[in-house]
């Protein structure tokens, strides 16, 4: 993920953790969470605890929660080995958008885990089933698949693979001659995957919550629902004027005797007297009628990572950064005993000058996971910063909130393992 190491690109398979969001962000276009926050309904958790920090296009989801009009959210995983901490985030960001009226949809990547990760397609099958049980566990409705089983999802990473060119590839991901073409081929069938919810169902906005490494795909798909369009609806001073990319005559000619009194001209027609939503709404439909898809542009939301519990990356292949939902209580409570923290190096330095709970692992598990009540982490927090609280008092609170959690879990996952084997 570090751009330096890849031309100034984001590499969505790269390692290193260091990124400078700001900076990110002014590159890529991503905006701040901030400016669509008014926007909102409710706030969320995970916009309030500053975990969730840009977007693309959310307000498109905010008006959709607002007006209960219909909207999807969709992410997706790689079952490239059994999912852990890390990943809870991402999915009670999709499970809360599914309670807010989303269409919930969960891809299990087990054809970019095969072909870039090399995973066996029976070890795919394990991790993702049980990526499904913690999914269910969290309370996650809505439909779940493997890409290697969806036939529409091949297809339509087929047909969205005629609207991209190398180039494009070589420029957003760095691609070169000595590149797999299984890297394409994953790429396509995430741009699938983002669009699927729009086919299986009907267009509406979808939005797809992601950490900042996924951002290019985000991108990519823009583009080509983008250039899957056969019209664009332009707002001009009193009329909306509805423009042919490439949409058959037939289809044009649909629009201007759809609107009474509007006027068909050559690539364009321009209707007086309605809103540019309504005529966007009858330009979709339109548009399915002619073998298109009405495609709405993805939104995407980006959260931060949570650090690993050794103060590094937080990564399976590091067993010190993370616990599993089935690891022992021995060994759990090592973990965080042993875990970096944002203390000071003597107990008298740490009462004088208090804590630095923003980058301690531990406070961080709490404000991810573990303190459901805000309340109770600005406590924490508090405790922390004034040197009311010193770190092994603090890890074993966390602890004994850390085994409840786990307790809880695991009920929770035997309750649903039987839908992940569905
Ligand atoms: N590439 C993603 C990852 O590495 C997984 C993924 C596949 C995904 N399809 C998706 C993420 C669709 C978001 C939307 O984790
Ligand atoms: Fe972290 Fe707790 Fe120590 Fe503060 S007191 S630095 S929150 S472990």
């Amino acid at each position: 993920m570090n751009t330096e190491e890849n031309g100034g690109r984001i590499n969505p398979w790269g390692t290193a953790q260091s990124l400078d969001y700001e900076r990110l962000f002014a590159e890529f276009g991503i905006e701040p969470i901030e400016t669509v926050v008014d926007e909102l309904p409710e706030i969320p958790p995970f916009i309030r605890r500053g975990i969730v920090i840009g977007h693309r296009d959310y307000q498109q989801i905010a008006a959709a929660m607002r007006q209960g009009t219909p909207f999807h959210v969709l992410t997706g995983f790689m079952p490239s080995g059994l999912p852990h901490l890390g990943h809870l985030m991402v999915m009670k960001e999709v499970v809360w958008h599914v309670e807010h009226g989303g269409n919930g949809y969960i891809s299990i990547a087990d054809r970019e885990a095969h072909a870039v990760r090399g995973i066996s397609w029976e070890d795919c099958d394990r991790y993702g089933r049980e990526y499904l049980k913690v999914l269910f566990a969290l309370g996650f409705k809505g439909k779940t698949y493997f890409q290697s089983r969806n036939e529409t999802v091949k297809d339509l990473a087929f047909e969205s693979s005629i609207r991209v060119n190398l180039s494009e590839l070589q420029a957003i991901y760095g691609f070169g001659p000595e590149t797999s073409l299984s890297h394409p081929m994953s790429v396509i069938t995430q741009v699938a995957d983002i669009l699927y919810p729009q086919v299986d169902s009907y267009p509406a906005p979808t939005l797809v919550p992601v950490g900042v490494d996924q951002d290019p795909h985000l991108r990519l798909t823009r583009d080509i629902a983008h250039k899957f369009r056969m019209f664009t609806v332009e707002v001009r001073e009193n009329y909306v004027s509805v423009r042919s990319k490439n949409a058959p005559p037939a289809a044009l000619e649909r629009i201007h005797n759809l609107f009474p009194g509007s006027r068909l001209f050559e690539g364009h027609v321009d209707i007086f007297g309605e809103t540019a939503e309504r005529v966007s709404t009858v330009a979709r439909e339109v548009e399915r009628e002619h073998g298109g898809y009405g495609f709405y542009s993805p939104s995407s939301t980006y959260h931060i990572f949570m650090p690993g519990l050794q103060g590094g990356k937080m990564s399976s292949s590091i067993p010190e950064s993370l616990f599993g939902f089935y690891e022992e209580d021995a060994s759990v409570r090592k973990k965080i005993m042993n875990a970096f923290t944002g203390g000071r190096s003597t107990l008298e330095e740490q009462k004088r000058l208090g804590g630095e709970p923003e980058t301690c692992p531990v406070f961080l598990l709490n404000l991810f996971h573990l303190a459901e009540e805000d309340v109770d982490l600005e406590e924490i927090r508090r405790r922390c910063r004034e040197g009311a609280l010193m770190c092994g008092a603090c890890k074993k609170e966390t602890l004994s909130r850390v085994m409840e959690f786990l307790a809880d879990f695991r009920d929770r996952m035997d309750e649903v393992a039987h839908l992940a084997e569905d």
